[in-house]
């Protein structure tokens, strides 16, 4: 049974003596209570004179937005804001966020907000220096031209994308959702204050810190998991594991809040050299058409039934991710303590309130084949554990039904 880190990073490696790569990660990462405070200095450090904030809606009426403009001013930064992003980042969203960015002629991208927010301003950073529409570039190392300096300030601890080579976004001609990843992407620098995401919502913070933990589960059992990423992971699972009851029920904790951010972060640090499994392979086809349920949802309630399908593939993993969600295991062999995992996630999924059948967001048997013959195409199918059938992702849905 895993106990020590050393253990539970071992727990992960392929063969002895694995060959890896970690990519490098040139974000510049100012993280703690107080660190948005310095946005203006951060933009300048950038070297523009002209900014301009992506952001949602729903942000302004928090206030960050409106302080986040005070900086600026405070500082003489000359700015435009964006404020028209939606809930799943669109291309229409992008092209109109690009031209008001040319309008402006700023030179630094300031995103505040969520992954929608966030995956926004890095795609708009690419889009001012590559021609074209952002759904040119889908897939992987497609992007040319390096793209003007972002900032990235996280609101919600969950999809990581201020350290991410990932934007989603949803393709409004095919109504479908697909990734552009590239270092290129990269943000130049992350600043991640946790008190941002103090005004998150119960639910938000619930699915947000699933998807979170489905990060780092994926990526930790990933056929391409290696000692670093692996230790990011593990990490990950044992701050989301302490931390996200709290921040559901009290959701101006400062230590939860913290240990959420930093566990989300690290997730998709991690996430970065692995990629991820069935459920973000399931994920993307659900949040498309006329279905689009909320990303977090839908990771985080796939989450144990695709635990439960992998965990004998990776019995030593899987222990590992027991322990690390605090699961009772101690003096079980690594085969008795796996399927904790799947009861661990279970259970911290039910505490925060996540929903359990797909049918309450309007899914029916009939989009069925169709999710599970688009999640099948997906590169995060060739890493996941235990290489499913289509019988097993439509088995899987349907126990969530
Ligand atoms: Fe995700």
């Amino acid at each position: 049974m895993p106990s020590s880190t050393a253990d539970k990073i071992s727990a992960c490696l392929a063969t002895e003596g694995q060959q890896f790569n970690f990519p490098p990660l040139p974000v510049d990462i100012h993280f703690g209570y107080g660190a948005f405070a310095d946005l203006a200095r951060h933009v300048r450090r950038c070297g523009g004179k002209k900014a301009i904030i992506i952001t949602d809606r729903g942000l302004r009426r928090t206030g960050w937005i409106d302080y986040g403009e005070e900086l600026l001013r405070a500082e003489g930064i000359p700015y435009a804001v964006y404020d028209d992003v939606p809930e799943n980042s669109s291309t229409s969203a992008v092209a109109a966020a690009v031209a008001r960015l040319r309008d402006f002629k700023a030179e630094v991208i300031v995103g505040i907000g969520g992954g929608s927010a966030l995956d926004t301003a890095k795609a708009v950073a690419a889009m001012a220096t590559n021609p074209g529409s952002v759904a040119d570039y889908k897939g992987l190392n497609n992007i040319d031209c390096d793209p003007l300096p972002c900032v990235c300030v996280p609101t919600a601890a969950g999809t990581g994308s201020e350290v991410s080579i990932w934007s989603v976004i949803t393709d409004d001609q095919t109504n479908a959702k697909f990734g552009v990843g590239s270092q290129k992407l990269l943000p130049r620098i992350a600043l991640c204050d946790p008190e941002l995401t103090f005004g998150l919502p119960p639910a938000l913070t619930a699915a947000t810190g699933m998807d979170a933990l489905s990060h780092a589960v994926e990526s930790y059992t990933s056929k391409e998991s290696q000692p670093i990423s692996a230790s990011l992971a593990i990490g990950a699972i044992e701050l989301i594991g302490r931390h996200l009851r709290t921040a559901v029920i009290d959701g101006t904790n400062r230590a939860a809040r913290y240990g959420m951010l930093l566990g989300s972060m690290m997730a998709l640090m991690a996430m970065n050299s692995t990629r991820c499994g069935i459920a973000h392979a399931l994920a993307m086809p659900m949040g498309s058409g006329d279905l689009r349920i909320h990303h977090g949802t839908i990771v985080g309630m796939l989450l144990p039934e695709v635990t439960r399908f992998n965990h004998m593939a990776a019995p030593e993993r899987y222990a590992a991710i027991a322990r690390a969600m605090g699961a009772p295991v101690a003096g079980l062999t690594v085969e008795e303590a796996a399927p904790h995992a799947v009861g661990a996630i279970q259970d911290l999924g039910a505490d925060v309130g996540m929903p359990s059948r797909f049918s309450q967001f309007g899914m029916r048997e009939a989009h069925i084949g169709p999710v599970v013959q688009a999640a099948m195409q997906s590169d995060n199918i060739r890493v996941n554990p235990r290489t499913p059938e289509p019988t097993d992702l439509e088995g899987i849905l349907r126990r969530l039904m």
